[in-house]
């Protein structure tokens, strides 16, 4: 059994306009050591998602489905069972550093409190163990700064106090949520390899949320790509990347600079990604595919194995063929 199966993930929020399903139908599974990506543009419910497996939807909102972790279901966890388990044996970087930090308390009172309630450590321990871990993750003077409070520390240094934090543990699943977007290229590049790294080291399996491409072929073993909440496309990253068969991931591939093809022109998606209260009845992607034909409106397409590379899981009405050819007279 894999360590965490998510089976049939749906998200709902009751909101003033009506129930709004920001992520329909979702399955995956992880297993240790291994990276999952999930891609998608803006809204199309990659964080909330994680979210439901971690048990921090916000107060309108409602999961179902089973999310299995060690053989218990995350989504039906009592809270204190959940307390246990969150922060200590999956853990998640936050897509914005402040949701996880208290302003109120330094770094130090936050990792040592983190260490004492989940491993017993005493104080002297928990803040020596607390330091090491900024040290991994390159603060400087970490002795030092761990006495200061968040908002003493830069964008990138407080990415990595969170990150520091989140592996503080050395938990069995790692939900990085688009972790290095506010940082700069060389800062990325660091934390991708910090993450690798880890994950060498510790059998950590991981979920990386990112709209950055790149960063999905250097890390991920699997790919889920997300639209209007619903898996678009699903399989290897090594599949989805060479031979996308859906035309959402064409697109996101179209739209990404690369150095290696000169002759492939940048193709933005047209268009922008849909309202989650609106969805269409159809394909969620039909307003915006160049491929979409009348069925595409009407009915929506199921999520099936592709038929000669059953583990890739594609939901489109056109055939995989027709959307290679699509790809290829892009140049991707
Ligand atoms: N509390 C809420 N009430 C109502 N709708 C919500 C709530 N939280 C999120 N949503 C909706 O759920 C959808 C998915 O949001 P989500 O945060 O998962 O997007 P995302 O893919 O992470 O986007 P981004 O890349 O911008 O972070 C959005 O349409 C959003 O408006
Ligand atoms: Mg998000």
């Amino acid at each position: 059994m894999a360590l965490l199966e998510v089976n049939d993930l749906n998200v709902q929020f009751a909101t003033p306009d009506g129930v709004v399903t920001a992520v329909n139908g979702v399955s995956f599974a992880l297993d240790r050591g291994q990276t999952l990506g999930i891609v998608g543009e803006s809204g199309s419910g990659k964080s909330q998602a994680v979210l439901a497996v971690m048990g921090l939807l916000a107060g309108n909102g409602s999961a179902s489905g089973t999310a299995l972790f060690d053989g218990q279901d995350l989504l039906s966890l009592p809270a204190p069972a959940m307390n246990k388990i969150r922060g200590n044996r999956v853990a998640m970087i936050f897509q914005d550093p402040m949701t996880s930090l208290n302003p109120y308390l330094t770094v130090e009172r936050q990792m040592t409190e983190v260490l004492e309630l989940h491993k017993g450590l005493t104080y002297s321990q928990a803040r020596a163990h607390s330091v090491q871990a900024l040290d991994a993750v390159k603060i400087p003077e970490a002795a030092k700064r761990i006495s200061r409070y968040p908002h003493e520390f830069s964008g990138g240094m407080r990415q990595r106090v969170m990150i520091a934090m989140a592996l503080l543990c050395e938990p069995d699943v790692l939900i990085a949520d688009e972790p290095t977007t506010a940082l700069d290229v060389t800062v990325q590049a660091q934390i991708i390899a910090l993450l690798r790294d880890l994950q060498r080291d510790h059998g950590t399996a991981i979920v990386m949320i990112t709209h950055d491409l790149g960063v999905v072929a250097g890390l991920c073993d699997d790919v889920l790509v997300l639209y209007g909440g619903r898996v678009m496309e699903q399989g290897s990253a090594e599949a989805i990347f060479y031979q996308p068969t859906h035309p959402y991931t064409v697109g996101l591939l179209g739209a990404v600079p690369r150095l290696e093809q000169g002759d492939h022109a940048l193709v933005a998606i047209p268009g922008a990604p849909p309202n989650m209260a609106r969805l269409p009845p159809g394909c969620p992607f039909s307003e915006r595919c160049t491929l979409v034909e009348p069925r595409c409106w009407n009915t929506r397409p199921a999520l099936l194995p592709l038929a000669d590379h059953p583990t890739v899981l594609r939901a489109c009405h056109k055939s995989a063929l027709e959307v290679s050819r699509y790809a290829q007279e892009l140049k991707l």
